[in-house]
């Protein structure tokens, strides 16, 4: 009987013991009490992408999990297999992918032997410099969607566009997503659309669950340029946008407002395209109206400080190197970037204008600008490290890091600040 006993005992223990298989690797490791991927991964010396060493911000440590033992197409029955979906996971993946079995490493835990697939780490690539140097491109975070997660509209019982389109909704959805992920900053707004729609821009809203996209191009050659009108920031969603900083900043909450460049904003004006040979043939067309852009743009920023922004999220995905190639980086984009700043450093109230890691590599590798660092007493996230530098009383640039990963804990609190 006691041998019998023993021998029940020991296959209890058996059955609870799990193991998780890492492909294309083929590491296995047993999975202990707690462990999410991640933290299996690590053990075991498997490398996962990631930004937030873990910490759920980046989004970037995206695996396709299934079941041990079952075919692909069992990935939907996960319920049996792994923890529930995490809200943050839901807002980091698309539909797309989370049908197929992706989850976010640093939260998925599995409960039983589970097949976990590892992305191949993005290769990095080098970009030319000014003084003829390869340097590396800045690794964009890309943490996920930016789009009002779901779960935010069904709590709020509001139509899908409400809350892209009308302040309260708006300044209520960002405050519950920073709240959902312990991120100190509320974010706005959810898509890059509106600069071009307040110049006159089409803007399609597809079907629920997506974003924004700008629709039939404003001008369809460079001679149209000259009929571009200036921002009304009375009306539209550029007003609702600036509404919203400021009824977040009236209940006392901290706000990053995410502006686009001037280059970025034109490129969604007019097809690439007929951009890009205006740019060769009718140059002084081109550069008119990224002044006018920009003064509206410098406009917009000083609206949104005087409404309580703390931040200014400055990016120019379309202008930046790897796209456009050092010499149009530095005669066009580049520079328009460096004359918008000049002209944003004298607003008062100032605060902070954090420029995308990929912008702001971009303007250093060329000689645009320069940077020092500070490094910050105590364990902070990056947002807690901008706040504590933040002065009403001035502008102040930093760069080279990510807004998405605010809530990020920093490893080194470390701000990089650009002088012009
Ligand atoms: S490591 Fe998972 S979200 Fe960053």
């Amino acid at each position: 009987m006691r041998l019998f006993l023993f021998l029940l005992g020991v296959n209890r223990v058996e059955s609870s013991v799990r193991f998780i298989t890492f492909a294309p690797s083929g590491t296995r490791c047993r999975i202990m009490e707690g462990d999410t991927v991640f933290m299996a991964a690590k053990r075991c010396g498997v490398k996962v992408d990631a930004a937030c060493f873990g910490s759920r911000c980046c989004g970037r440590c995206k695996v396709r999990i299934r079941k041990a033992g079952l075919p692909d197409r069992h990935a939907r029955d996960e319920k049996t297999f792994l923890s529930p979906l995490d809200r943050r996971e839901r807002t980091a993946l698309s539909r797309r992918e989370i049908l197929e079995g992706w989850r976010l490493a640093c939260m998925a835990q599995p409960l039983t032997d589970v097949l976990v697939e590892v992305p191949a780490l993005p290769k990095v690539q080098l970009i030319p410099t000014a003084s003829g140097k390869k340097m590396p491109v800045f690794e964009c975070n890309h943490a996920g969607s930016e789009e009002i997660p779901p779960f935010v509209i069904r709590k709020f019982g509001a139509s899908y566009w409400d809350a892209y389109q009308l302040a309260p909704l708006m300044s209520a959805a960002s405050a519950l997503i920073a709240d959902s992920c312990g991120d100190p900053v509320c974010k706005l707004p959810f898509c890059v659309t509106i600069e071009a729609g307040a110049f006159g821009a089409e803007i399609r809203f597809p079907e629920q669950g997506h974003l924004p996209l700008p629709g039939k191009y404003l001008f369809a050659a460079a001679e149209e340029l000259v009929n571009l009108p200036d921002i009304d920031f009375s009306a539209g969603r550029i007003h609702e946008v600036l509404e919203s900083v400021r009824l977040l900043h009236e209940v006392g909450r901290r706000i990053v407002l995410k502006v686009e460049a001037p280059f970025t904003v034109l490129s969604m004006l007019m097809d690439t395209a007929v951009l890009f040979r205006a740019l060769r043939r009718q140059r002084h067309l081109v550069e008119a109206a990224l002044t006018k852009i920009r003064r509206n743009l410098v406009r917009y920023i000083a609206l949104a400080f005087a409404n309580g922004a703390d931040i200014i999220s400055y990016a120019d995905p379309s202008g930046v190197i790897e796209f456009i190639g050092p010499k149009t980086f530095c005669e066009v984009s580049g520079r328009e970037t460096v004359c918008l700043l000049h002209e944003v450093e004298n607003l008062r109230p100032g605060g902070i204008v954090h420029i995308c890691g990929k912008t702001s590599t971009s303007l250093e590798y060329m000689g645009l600008c320069h940077f020092d660092t500070c490094v910050l007493p105590g364990r902070r996230n990056f947002a807690d490290a901008l706040l504590a530098i933040h002065d009403r009383n001035k502008v102040q640039f930093t760069g080279h890091n990510c807004i998405l990963v605010t809530a990020a804990p920093m490893l080194r609190p470390e701000i990089c600040f650009l002088h012009l």
